[in-house]
C-alpha cells in the first residue's frame, strides 16, 4: 500500500453489522417470513445465519438480499453439531440469549480471539434468570455449553454499558413467561434491539439508562432494510479528514445517536463535515455524509461519548496523531476485550509507522501532529477486522512502502474495503 493523492468520489456504505445479525436472530424467533435487504454479507453476519440453520431455521441468502422463514422460537431445534461462531461476539452474546431459553442443549465454539473474550458478564445473569450454562474458567469463556428452559425475569444492573449484555438479557427475557426483565446500564449502549424489537411488534419500554421487557410475547416477521455500518463509514471519514485534496461522500450510513459518537468527534476536531438526513430505515435514522480534508485540532473523548463511538478508537488514534495538539481517550478499558487488546494492537501497529502514542490504563494519550513514515514497514491486523482498516488508511498517509499482514480479517466487516479504496483513491491496493 502506498500514500493516497486524495480520495475523490461517492461509495454507497455496507450494511450495519449489528443491525444485520439482529434481523437475522429476530427473524428466526418470529411467525413468518422477514426480509431483509442491505444484509451485511460479511463473515461474522454469515456465521449468524449458520447458527440459526443449524437450529432448523430456514435462511435464503443471496448477497445482501436475505429471507428468514420464521416459524415462532418454540420451532428452533436441538443443533445436532457444534454452533460455530467464527470471530463474531455479537453472534456468541446475543445467541447465548436466545439458548437460555430454549428447551435444548448447544454448545459455541468461535476462533482464537473468540476464546479470549470475556463471556461471563452474559452467562452471569443468564444462570440467574435459570439457565444452565458451563464453559472454560466456569462459563467465562468458550467452548460454552448451555442447556436452556424455563426463565424467570430479572432486575439486572450491569457493570459495563454493552449493548450485547443488554440485547442477550432482553432476548432471554423476552423468554420469561409473563415476567418483568430489565437491564440498566452506567452508560447508554447502542440501542437496535430494542428498536428492532418493536419492529418486530413486541413492546419495549426505555427509561433512561434502563431498558424493560415482558416476557411471552410474541415476534411477527418484519421488512428490515439495514442502513450503511458507521462504523465502516469511519474509516472513510478518517481518510477523508486526514488524506489532502480529499473530498468524498458515504451514502446511505447510518446515524443512530446511539452511534453517533464519531460524528461529533470529527465536529470537535474541527473536521470539514456536512451531514444530509435521508430519513429513516425501519425505526433507523439515515443520511448522507460528506467530508472533505481540513485542519483538525486534538479533543478529549471520554465518559458518556465512550460506548457511541467504542468501535471507532482505533481510527480514532490515527486522526489524533494528524490533530494539532493533544488527545486524550479515557473510560475505555472496554478497548482490551474486543476482537485484540485494542490498546496494545493501535499502540504496536502504528507505532511501526514511525507514530507515538501513549498507552494507558482506560485509553490512550496522542500528541500531533505526527509525520508517519516508514521504508518498507510490515504491519498487522493481528486478524482483527478494524485494526486492519485502521492501518489501511494509516498507509494512505505514509511515506514509504507498507504492506499489510492479516488484510483477509477485514471481511469480517467489509468485504468490499479494498474495492472502495479504489475506487475512491484510483489506486489498486497490492
Ligand atoms: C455490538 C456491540 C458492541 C460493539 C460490537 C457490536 C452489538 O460491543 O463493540 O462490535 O452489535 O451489540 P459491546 O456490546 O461488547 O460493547
Amino acid at each position: 500500500m502506498q500514500r493516497a493523492e486524495g480520495l475523490k468520489g461517492s461509495i454507497a456504505i455496507p450494511g450495519d453489522k449489528s443491525i444485520s445479525h439482529r434481523a437475522v436472530m429476530f427473524g428466526a424467533l418470529a411467525e413468518g417470513e422477514t426480509v431483509i435487504d442491505n444484509f451485511l454479507a460479511g463473515a461474522d453476519c454469515l456465521s449468524t445465519i449458520a447458527c440459526f440453520r443449524q437450529m432448523g431455521v430456514e435462511i435464503e441468502q443471496n448477497g445482501t438480499h436475505v429471507r428468514v422463514k420464521g416459524k415462532g422460537m418454540d420451532a428452533l431445534k436441538e443443533p445436532s453439531g457444534i454452533l460455530d461462531v467464527g470471530n463474531s461476539g455479537t453472534t456468541t452474546r446475543l445467541m447465548l440469549g436466545i439458548l437460555a431459553g430454549r428447551p435444548f442443549h448447544s454448545c459455541i465454539i468461535g476462533d482464537e480471539s473468540i476464546a479470549k473474550r470475556p463471556m461471563t458478564r452474559v452467562t452471569n445473569p443468564l444462570r440467574e434468570m435459570g439457565a444452565s450454562i458451563d464453559g472454560r474458567e466456569e462459563g467465562n469463556y468458550t467452548p460454552i455449553s448451555i442447556r436452556g428452559g424455563k426463565l424467570k425475569g430479572l432486575k439486572y444492573t450491569s457493570p459495563v454499558a454493552s449493548a450485547q449484555v443488554k440485547s442477550a438479557i432482553l432476548l432471554a427475557g423476552l423468554q420469561a413467561n409473563q415476567e418483568l426483565t430489565s437491564v440498566t446500564e452506567p452508560h447508554k449502549s447502542r440501542d437496535h434491539t430494542e428498536r428492532m424489537l418493536r419492529a418486530f411488534g413486541a413492546e419495549v419500554r426505555e427509561e433512561g439508562l434502563t431498558a424493560e421487557i415482558k416476557g411471552g410475547q410474541t415476534l411477527k416477521a418484519a421488512k428490515v432494510d439495514v442502513p450503511g455500518d458507521i462504523s465502516s463509514a469511519a474509516f472513510f471519514l478518517a481518510a477523508g479528514a486526514i488524506v489532502p485534496n480529499s473530498r468524498i461522500t458515504l451514502e446511505n450510513v447510518g446515524i443512530n445517536p446511539t452511534r453517533t459518537g464519531i460524528i461529533d468527534v470529527l465536529n470537535k476536531m474541527g473536521a470539514d463535515l456536512t451531514i444530509e438526513e435521508k430519513g429513516s430505515n425501519t425505526h433507523e435514522p439515515v443520511a448522507d455524509l460528506t467530508i472533505s480534508a481540513s485542519s483538525l485540532k486534538g479533543t478529549v473523548i471520554s465518559g458518556d461519548l465512550i460506548p457511541r463511538l467504542i468501535d471507532e478508537i482505533p481510527i480514532i488514534a490515527l486522526l489524533a496523531t494528524q490533530a494539532e495538539g493533544e488527545t486524550i481517550i479515557k473510560d475505555a478499558s472496554e478497548l482490551k476485550v474486543k476482537e485484540t487488546n485494542r490498546i496494545d494492537t493501535v499502540v504496536q501497529e502504528l507505532g511501526k509507522l514511525g507514530a507515538e502514542i501513549i498507552p494507558t490504563e482506560d485509553g490512550m494519550i496522542i500528541r500531533g501532529k505526527q509525520k508517519l513514515s516508514a521504508e518498507k514497514a510490515s504491519v498487522s491486523s493481528h486478524g482483527d477486522h478494524r485494526i486492519g482498516m485502521m492501518l489501511a488508511v494509516a498507509a494512505m498517509i505514509t511515506d514509504g512502502e507498507v504492506s499489510l499482514e492479516g488484510h483477509e480479517a477485514i471481511d469480517v466487516s467489509y468485504p468490499s474495503f479494498f474495492e472502495h479504496v479504489r475506487a475512491l483513491t484510483g489506486k489498486t491496493v497490492d
